[in-house]
């Protein structure tokens, strides 16, 4: 089979902000204690901190970092992980049964974050606190002195104030799951309070209300209307959540995950724009889409689930997937659709980082190494600059048995204005044929193929481990050529691929 894409770049979606290439850290499992945080690692640094995985992190190029949870933010106290190490409170976490040493709080995660080079994107309790709190925690971040928070935050170390530029208001309310669950106008109304009083104390904040935790929640649709019903005129973004996996040996509908992230996208901005409409506004809601992902769900709550009273272990291993050589061809192509929504994802947040659903993985005292998602990740971020490109796709399709009769692939292009660095974007969703592609590319002028990557495998679960971590890598496409204004590549079946050109 072939397929024909035509790349031009007058035809802009939009800006891509580097915000889209986000990630999220949650106080959950092995991923601050014994993942990036490791005070006896040999490559830990004085603060304690793996040098291993701060340069991974660095390769990565994650942007801005969501913190410090998911659903543990919703039974934490943020006091708690500030002040002397040694007189901080044990707790419970609630949301994955464990035990909070606090021994990682604001201040030494701010000062990880400058070591990878990234910004904090900070999530507040709004399940089991409320708006006082969160002003709080605002007052100690960001007022540069002369009150007893901002003094507080000065006598623990930190002179300048943390300036957190974007909030998340609590995170998935919406779930039944979440403590201090809320139905949408309950929520809605105590997100507008807070947004309201959060930006009295700093309008210069970017505000994140909680969308639904999945486009399959019963609440979908309805949730977002009335919680923007209520926020509309004091918010920024509102969030999106989904995290995908093969489910019943499906991997023809698993391979075609994007598919539903793309509607799901469009169906918040419709909703978003009907509020808009209701409400005679000018302004426009972006989204947030601060937790993507491959996960396998069904696993956490069968093998990793821990349970009893006197069982809340510190940093147990849990939520740590394995990606396959499938996975990372499905978490490429989730790249591409947020890509493809560039004018409306504003900002996006990889679920998660390290060790817990997450591209880089470590073992205690010893080495850190990459998963198959890393280099989707990494190249995306590395070579999508400037603006993404609406595309003309012509491709053959498959029927699935999830999203029905669908493209065999899927692409995306960027091009940038500055330097005129263009790049192609691709997945073959087919587990039998390679696909032979034509790009026209006449109206890019000249250029030339500066790179190309592509991840396959003959055997598509092929996973990077302990004991062989550099199983699967990316390789250089030799079918990739360009003549006559034409690139040609052909796309093993179940691969993903990046092309530079300029
Ligand atoms: O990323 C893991 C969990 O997934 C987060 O804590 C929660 O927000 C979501 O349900």
């Amino acid at each position: 089979p072939s397929a024909h894409v035509t790349v031009d770049p007058h035809f802009s979606i939009g800006a891509i902000r580097r915000r889209l290439f986000g990630g999220f850290v949650e106080h959950l499992g092995r991923h601050i204690y014994d993942g990036i945080y490791e005070p006896g690692h040999p490559s830990a640094d004085a603060d304690g901190f793996r040098t291993d995985v701060i340069e991974l992190v660095k390769e990565l190029g994650v942007s801005m970092i969501r913190y410090p949870g998911g659903n543990f933010v919703s039974g934490f106290r943020w006091e708690d992980s500030v002040g002397p190490v040694e007189d901080r409170a044990r707790r419970l976490d609630l949301a994955w049964h464990s035990t909070e040493t606090n021994e990682v709080g604001l201040h030494e995660f701010s000062s990880w974050l400058e070591k990878v080079g990234s910004d904090l994107m900070m999530a507040v309790n709004l399940g089991t606190r409320g708006t006082l709190e969160a002003i709080d925690l605002l007052e100690y971040s960001n007022i540069p002195s002369g009150t007893t928070l901002s003094q507080r935050r000065i006598d623990n170390g930190r002179e300048e104030p943390f300036d957190v530029k974007v909030w998340c208001l609590g995170n998935e309310m919406d779930g039944p799951w979440q403590l201090g669950h809320r139905n949408a106008e309950d929520y809605g109304k105590v997100a507008a309070r807070t947004a309201k009083g959060l930006r009295q104390l700093d309008p210069s904040i970017e505000l994140v209300v909680c969308g639904s935790s999945s486009a399959h929640m019963p609440t979908f649709g309805e949730w977002e209307r009335v919680v923007l019903n209520h926020t509309y005129d004091d918010v920024d973004m509102i969030s999106c959540h989904a995290y995908y996996e093969e489910r019943e040996g499906d991997l023809d509908s698993f391979l075609a995950s994007a598919v539903d992230m793309d509607k799901f996208i469009e169906t918040v901005v419709a909703t978003a724009d009907h509020v808009k409409a209701v409400k005679g506004s000018d302004k426009q809601i972006d989204i947030s889409f601060d937790e993507w992902n491959v996960w396998y769900i069904e696993r956490y709550h069968g093998v990793d689930k821990i349970e009893g009273i006197d069982n809340w272990p510190v940093a147990p291993r849990i939520l740590e997937d394995v990606y396959s050589v499938a996975d990372a061809v499905v978490f490429g192509n989730l790249m591409i659709s947020l890509l493809k929504h560039a004018d409306r994802v504003a900002s996006a947040s990889l679920a998660q980082l390290v060790n817990v659903i997450a591209p880089i993985m470590t073992e205690p005292g010893g080495p850190a190494w990459r998963q198959t998602t890393f280099y989707p990740f990494s190249l995306t971020s590395r070579l999508a600059r400037g603006d993404a490109l609406q595309l003309k796709l012509d491709a053959p399709t498959y029927r699935t048995k999830q999203y029905g009769e669908v493209p065999l692939v899927d692409a995306v292009a960027t091009h940038d204005p500055a330097d005129g660095a263009s790049a192609v974007f691709l997945v073959n969703r087919s587990t039998s044929e390679s696909i032979d592609v034509t790009v026209d590319i006449s109206a890019l002028g000249d250029v030339a193929l500066q790179e190309s990557h592509t991840l396959t495998d003959s055997d598509v679960y092929a996973k990077n481990t302990l004991d062989e971590p550099t199983r699967v890598a990316p390789q250089p496409n030799d079918t990739a050529r360009i003549s006559e204004n034409a690139l040609t590549v052909t796309l093993p079946p179940v691969s993903w691929t990046a092309l530079a050109l300029g």
